[in-house]
């Protein structure tokens, strides 16, 4: 337990953290973005609601639940303690701009501030609503009773300025993973000369990627399901 602790409370272990801890949250974002791609079926919410249920009451997605939410606090909690520590280190903050790094590597304090407001704000919204409200029902096919998540996300997504706001977050998200995914691996010390330029752009690709697709699925709800 001893050398666990002494690890993660360096600056290199928390960095290790960081980097554990991101990669994991893009392997949720795929898992998330499969789910929520089933919003865009036009069957009345039949295969969401389906999928939502299987989320919420299968016992080893519950479990790794708790990883998710301890991942995202543990990332924005070591950010915040490494940023304060590089603080302190340079009092007088950077006076040369690199023009070698990106605009996102420079503004990931930021960008992760965005981002962390955004699923604060989202979780806020769709995941207690799910867990702790009366909302309309909906029965699936196989006649399980089911609250309707799918009805509740179509609501929500008939505001302009709602709709807006998430483009705007998975803006934020997209940068944020644009120098996240490759610094993740590279902090995990997979760097190689081979394999470095193929880590780089299928972060690239990975990023842009993902903030279309979650963007697209607001906008089509609000463009062409109202
Ligand atoms: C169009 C975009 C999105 C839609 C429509 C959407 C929809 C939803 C819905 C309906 C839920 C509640 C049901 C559930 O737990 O699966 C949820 C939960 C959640 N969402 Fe999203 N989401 C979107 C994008 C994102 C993004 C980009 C992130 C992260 C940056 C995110 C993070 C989360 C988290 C952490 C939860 C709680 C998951 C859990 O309890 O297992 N979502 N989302």
């Amino acid at each position: 337990m001893n050398w666990f602790v002494k690890t993660f409370s360096g600056s290199i272990g928390r960095k290790l953290l960081m980097a554990l801890t991101g990669l994991f949250l893009c392997t949720f974002l795929v898992i998330h973005l499969i789910g929520n791609l089933q919003l865009l079926k036009t069957d009345g919410g039949e295969a969401f609601n389906h999928y939502a249920k299987f989320m919420t009451s299968n016992p080893l997605i519950k479990t790794v639940s708790y990883l998710l939410y301890t991942s995202i606090l543990a990332h924005a909690v070591f950010a915040l303690l490494l940023t304060i520590a590089n603080r302190k280190a340079r009092p007088q903050g950077y006076t040369v701009v690199n023009n070698q790094s990106s605009w996102s590597s420079r503004n990931m304090g930021i960008l992760g501030t965005i981002v962390l407001a955004f699923i604060v704000f989202h979780m806020k919204d769709f995941w207690a609503e799910y867990h702790f409200e009366d909302l309309p029902m909906y029965t699936l096919q196989d006649g399980t009773v089911v609250k309707d998540l799918y009805l509740e996300v179509m609501n929500a997504f008939k505001s302009g300025i709602y709709v807006a706001l998430y483009v705007v977050c998975m803006g934020a998200i997209g940068f944020h993973l644009w120098h996240g995914f490759e610094s993740g691996f590279q902090t995990l010390g997979l760097n190689h000369k081979k394999y470095t330029p193929f880590i780089k752009t299928t972060g690239k690709v990975f990023s842009v990627a993902i903030s279309i697709a979650f963007a697209i699925i607001p906008l089509t709800v609000y463009f062409f399901r109202q």
